[in-house]
């Protein structure tokens, strides 16, 4: 038997350290799923919620693109509304459409359908598949739950929103119930974490997806202090996070917030412009475009150079999208991003003009 590395010493965890590796790890949000031929072969019909609580199938779709493209992270196979799902409050993933919510959050009633987890017996199937994962891989397991906000838009709005007016009223309305929601939205993110983390996944990404509809005064009061407890929770476990939203260029400052190892950055936003926002204090996640993955090869590696150019060889940097994998994405361009990220990347502190002194 062969003695595996320790994964401390992983690219993807001497990233998130921004230590100097040989190569750019990179990973991709939504690398599982519906891209992948295999994933159809073993998800079976029905919510998608039922196979991610089969161990023996959310163990499988993990594994599957780690196989495939060689990514430096494996991303648990689950979703973030996991934990709202198993406290009763009543959601379904619907398949093309999202999560949707037959009676939306809109009272204090409704805290109560909201009821804590204990993840003893709540996530049992996630601990294990958890455990399954850690036995199974060399590269590092990140874990994940959703942020308050972004949950919240579902409940509150039952449905995927574009305008967030339900959310934004509630928020603006009524702020006591707002910020009791999302304190337990906070403690519902903590819990699963923390069973997650402590079931061996090496970093963990809070997805506050669609945080990039507020104004950054906003983000400041109504969502900042509940992400941020969740974030220093973490932090005291000893575990990097990756902290993660789309359209949220003006929000990066904030939500490199302490606790905090990695900030996600989508493809509006230039890595170096994203650097210089955030201080240096955090390493960079992203940002290729996920939709000009659907181009004709000469131009996806045109772009793959530019992002790395873009982070001039900052040791600091997760090559990844700037939001998940397409359905459409042909898997073989993704297989041909890996290796052109791990051929061309550099972590090293990048050519000697681009050094920082
Ligand atoms: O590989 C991975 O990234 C791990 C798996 C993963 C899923 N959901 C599985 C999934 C992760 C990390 C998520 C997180 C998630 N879920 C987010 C945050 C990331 C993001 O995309 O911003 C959000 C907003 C959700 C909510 C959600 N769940 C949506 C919007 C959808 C898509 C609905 C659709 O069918 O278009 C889902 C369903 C879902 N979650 C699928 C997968 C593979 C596809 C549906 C299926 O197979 O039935």
């Amino acid at each position: 038997m062969t003695t595996a590395a320790p994964l401390t010493a992983s690219p993807l965890l001497r990233a998130l350290r921004q230590e100097p590796g040989d190569r750019v790890p990179v990973w991709f949000m939504r690398q599982a799923g519906r891209s992948l031929p295999e994933y159809f072969a073993v998800r079976g019909e029905g919510s998608i919620l039922d196979a991610i609580s089969d161990p023996d199938r959310a163990t499988e779709i993990t594994l599957q693109p780690v196989r495939r493209y060689g990514v430096d992270a494996a991303i648990l196979f689950s979703d973030i509304m996991t934990p709202v799902w198993v406290s009763g409050f009543g959601v379904d993933i619907t398949p093309g459409v999202g999560p949707e919510c037959a009676q939306p959050f809109r009272s204090a009633d409704d805290l109560a359908r909201l009821r804590p987890i204990d993840p003893d017996r709540d996530l049992r199937f996630q601990t294990e598949t958890v455990r399954n994962l850690v036995n199974e891989l060399t590269v590092p397991l990140i874990g994940f739950a959703g942020a308050p906000f972004t949950l919240a838009a579902y409940l509150v709005e039952g449905r995927p929103s574009r305008e967030y007016v339900h959310v934004k009223s509630l928020m603006m309305g009524d702020p006591d119930l707002w910020h009791r929601l999302c304190d337990r939205l906070a403690d519902l993110a903590i819990a699963t974490l923390t069973a997650q983390v402590e079931a061996g996944a090496s970093a963990v990404q809070l997805f506050d997806s669609w945080v990039g509809a507020l104004h950054p005064e906003h983000y400041r009061r109504f969502v900042a202090p509940h992400s941020a407890r969740i974030l220093a929770t973490m932090a005291d476990q000893g575990v990097p996070c990756i902290h993660f939203g789309i359209n949220s260029g003006e929000l990066l400052d904030q939500m490199a917030a302490p606790g905090v190892s990695c900030v996600g950055v989508d493809w509006r936003t230039p890595l170096a412009a994203a650097r210089a926002r955030t201080g240096g204090r955090v390493a960079l996640q992203g940002n290729l475009d996920p939709a000009l993955l659907l181009a004709p090869w000469p131009a996806v590696e045109a772009e793959v150079r530019r992002v790395l150019a873009d982070n001039a060889g900052h040791p600091g940097h997760i090559f990844n999208l700037g939001h998940g994998v397409l359905p459409a994405t042909d898997p073989d361009t993704l297989n041909e991003v890996v290796r052109l990220v791990h051929a061309e990347g550099r972590a090293d502190g990048g050519a000697p003009e681009h050094r920082e002194t």
